[in-house]
């Protein structure tokens, strides 16, 4: 059974992996209109997983005795200034979702809620990996300038990339 406490702090972490859903859904959007579509297919790929992050967090919540409270839909933007806004957007918001991570991890121990602590470490070793890539993708982003062969590329290579571990990039 978890605290009222740490059941708050899960279901504030939903309504996080919700908004990051949201979030990079209006991006591969953007990038769908914009005639990107390699970074549109990944960014859609990010977007289906961050909701089954969000999915992880409710069924353990319930599990665990809790109430998971399933967040309202906000409104994301709609245009995006150009290609490696996107990537700065989302390398952003990563590093906020570790740093959410993270002090649940702390609220956990600070707790003795083991069991949510283990259950927690995949996203801890997930935003690793994720942070990991929006760095990379956002370095060779800015390594590409305004060269348009290099762009149409990079463009190609994220229509198979995944936005999760072992890209070996
Ligand atoms: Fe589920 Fe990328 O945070």
């Amino acid at each position: 059974m978890i605290s009222k406490k740490i059941e708050k702090l899960l279901n504030q972490q939903i309504d996080l992996e919700a908004d990051s859903s949201s979030f990079y859904l209006a991006m591969a959007s953007w990038a769908e209109r914009s005639g990107y579509n390699g970074v549109s297919a990944f960014l859609y790929r990010h977007s289906d997983e961050e909701r089954l992050h969000m999915l992880k967090l409710i069924k353990f919540v319930n599990e665990r005795g809790g109430a998971a409270l399933i967040p309202a839909l906000k409104s994301p933007p709609i245009n995006f200034k150009g290609v490696s806004e996107v990537f700065e957007l989302l390398l952003k918001h990563e590093v906020k979702v570790s740093n959410e991570i993270n002090k649940l991890v702390e609220h956990c121990l600070a707790d003795k809620d083991y069991t949510t602590h283990n259950f927690l470490q995949w996203y801890v070793a997930e935003q690793i990996e994720e942070e990991r890539l929006a760095r990379n993708l956002l370095d060779k982003i800015k390594l590409i300038g305004s060269d348009k062969g290099g762009m149409y590329l990079f463009d190609r290579d994220l229509e198979t990339m995944q936005p999760h571990a072992d890209q070996g990039i």
